[in-house]
Order: C-alpha cells, then sequence, then structure tokens
C-alpha cells in the first residue's frame, strides 16, 4: 500500500524552496512523500526538519527518508514548532510548510477510528499517547458542545437531531465503536445520505479531538516568527475553516492598515509584514485529482516574509 500520495508536490515545491541551501520545516511529514520531494529540491548543504504528532507515521518517514543526512524528525504537534526549532538552533528558516488533515495511511488503519467504513474503536487522535479520543468526547461532552462541534466543524445540518442521538443512546450504553456513531446517524439521517452526513460527523469529531482549528493558528504564528526575511509559508488545507484560518492570516500579515474604515488617518501602526503569492488560491489539475482523487478538495495558499526576523 503507498502510504499516501503527496497532493501538488510540483506546485508546493515552486513555492516553498526559495534557496537550495536552504532550513525547511515539513510540519505534516506523515508518510514523508513531501518531504521527500523536499530533499530531493534542496542541496546537501540544505536541511529539513520534520514534525508530525502520529508516532507510526514519523517511523514510516525514518525510512522512507533514511538515504538523506541532511535531515531530523521529530514526534510532536506543530504548534511545538518555535520551541523545536530553538532547541535544535535552526532558527531562522527558509519555509515552513503544512499539509493539514489526516493522510490515507490513518484513513486505512481500521484500529486508528478515522474511517466510518471500518468498525473500530472510536479514537481519532493523531498522537494516541495524550488527550481525549473521539469515545470520550460523544459520551462527556454536554449537548451544546457537541452541537456546535457538528454543526461547525462538520457543517451538518441535522445536527440537532444528531445530538439528540446521541444523548439517547449514551443514556442507555456507552458509545464506544465506529459503529455506533454510524447506527446513530443512521437512525436520524436514513440510508440515501448517510455517507455524507458520516464524513461530515467524523470529520468534526477529528477536528475537536485534534484541537486542529485552535493548533492551526498557533502554528502560523509560530512560522512567521521563525522566518527568515523571503522565507514563505505554504500551506495545503482540504477543509473551509482551515482555508479561512489561513487566508484571514495572510490577509492580516500583508495589511498596512487594521484601522476602522471610518477612521479617518491612520493611527494602527500597522505594517506590512508578508506578500500573498497566492492572490487567488491554487487547486490541483484535473490530471492530479483523476490520478489521485483525494486531492480533490486541496486548497494552496503561500505567503512572503517581507521584514526581518527578530529572535
Ligand atoms: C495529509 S498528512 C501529510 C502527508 C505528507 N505530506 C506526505 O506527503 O506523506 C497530514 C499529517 O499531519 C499530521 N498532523 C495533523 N495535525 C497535526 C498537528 N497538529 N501536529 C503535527 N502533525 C499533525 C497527521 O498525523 C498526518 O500524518
Amino acid at each position: 500500500m503507498q502510504f499516501h500520495m503527496p497532493v501538488m508536490r510540483r506546485e508546493v515545491l515552486a513555492y516553498l524552496i526559495t534557496r537550495k541551501d536552504g532550513i525547511y520545516v515539513d510540519c505534516t511529514v506523515g508518510g514523508g512523500g513531501h518531504a521527500q520531494a523536499i530533499l530531493e529540491a534542496i542541496s546537501p548543504e540544505g536541511f529539513l526538519i520534520g514534525l508530525d504528532a502520529d508516532a507510526e507515521a514519523l517511523s514510516h518517514a525514518e525510512q522512507v527518508l533514511s538515504r538523506f543526512p541532511n535531515k531530523i524528525l521529530r514526534h510532536t504537534f506543530y504548534d511545538n514548532l518555535e520551541a523545536v526549532l530553538y532547541e535544535l538552533e535552526k532558527v531562522p528558516v527558509d519555509g515552513v510548510f503544512f499539509d493539514l488533515g489526516i493522510s490515507s495511511f490513518q484513513v486505512d488503519v481500521e484500529r486508528r477510528g478515522f474511517s466510518f467504513q471500518k468498525d473500530a474503536p472510536l479514537d481519532m487522535r493523531f498522537d494516541q499517547s495524550v488527550g481525549k479520543t473521539a469515545a470520550d468526547v460523544l459520551n462527556t461532552y454536554p449537548e451544546e458542545e457537541l452541537g456546535r462541534i457538528i454543526r461547525e466543524y462538520g457543517e451538518e445540518r441535522h445536527w440537532r437531531a444528531i445530538v439528540r442521538e446521541i444523548l439517547r443512546k449514551r443514556a442507555v450504553m456507552k458509545i464506544e465503536t465506529t459503529s455506533d456513531l454510524v447506527e446513530i446517524v443512521r437512525a436520524v439521517i436514513g440510508d440515501h445520505f448517510l455517507n455524507k452526513s458520516l464524513a461530515r460527523v467524523f470529520q468534526a469529531l477529528r477536528i475537536e479531538v485534534n484541537r486542529e482549528l485552535e493548533r492551526l493558528q498557533r502554528a502560523l504564528e509560530q512560522a512567521f516568527n521563525v522566518l527568515q526575511k523571503g522565507g514563505r509559508i505554504v500551506v495545503l488545507s482540504y477543509h473551509s475553516l482551515e482555508d479561512r484560518i489561513v487566508k484571514d492570516f495572510f490577509k492580516l500579515k500583508a495589511a498596512r492598515c487594521v484601522c476602522p474604515p471610518e477612521f479617518p488617518v491612520c493611527t494602527c501602526g500597522k505594517v506590512q509584514e508578508m506578500t500573498v503569492l497566492t492572490r487567488k488560491v491554487v487547486t490541483p489539475s484535473p490530471e492530479e485529482i483523476r490520478a489521485n482523487p483525494r486531492a480533490r478538495s486541496a486548497r494552496l495558499r503561500a505567503a512572503e516574509k517581507i521584514i526581518p526576523f527578530e529572535a
């Protein structure tokens, strides 16, 4: 089984690599597909730091990348980016890359609980050594919180009825497996549009379990801090909420003024800190989508730091 086909490989390299002897960070090394492409594109004087919260993914990446001496892989969440780079004395860097979400491998491995097509314990943690599982969320969160998660992160229209069914079910039994959750959603939606709703509910839980949106917001700020002038952030996202966070972050960094529009003169003192390189979001070619259907929702955004690095 191929671990994960790197999405928009050529475009990622074109936006990310500004110097062949530069230092680059792959915050979501996964199966090592993009990391390998970056290491092949840079010279032996260049360096790659790879992070992933998933220990299994990282040990696979260690094998894939074993022939490259100019790299270090670390098992950590990407909102530890700044701390890791300072500890390794690899600051400032030339580029930081994020390929958000989940790898094909994680979806395909039954026991991780990411897929509604496989019966497994409801885990869904990228790092299985810490934090709440999806089952913990379903069995312990108050009604309003469950509603917010399924509505906001899943963008599921029937969130109210699904939450009611979760509460009804958990009053009589512990919700433990992906099949338990499938039956809950089926009881509300029926069979007709079931898979679409299941995809949304599973996605919502995964985002909550791994605190994906909060971590992304923090990591983008850290990525900006560790970049040198001319360095770039490149992000592949697969979900509208992630893409919105990236877009808004770049927009704020590229703004020259953040005063309310009714102010006659600027008083905010804001300076432009980045240039957005992707005026329009970049999407995969039809050929790539044909070859790798999992690439179809990918959105690439990139921006370049235009102010000096400050330690
Ligand atoms: C889409 S995959 C990356 C695939 C990779 N680019 C490749 O070519 O094989 C996303 C990876 O990011 C990891 N991940 C997701 N959120 C993370 C976080 N907050 N911190 C660190 N890793 C994270 C997941 O464990 C997964 O392995």
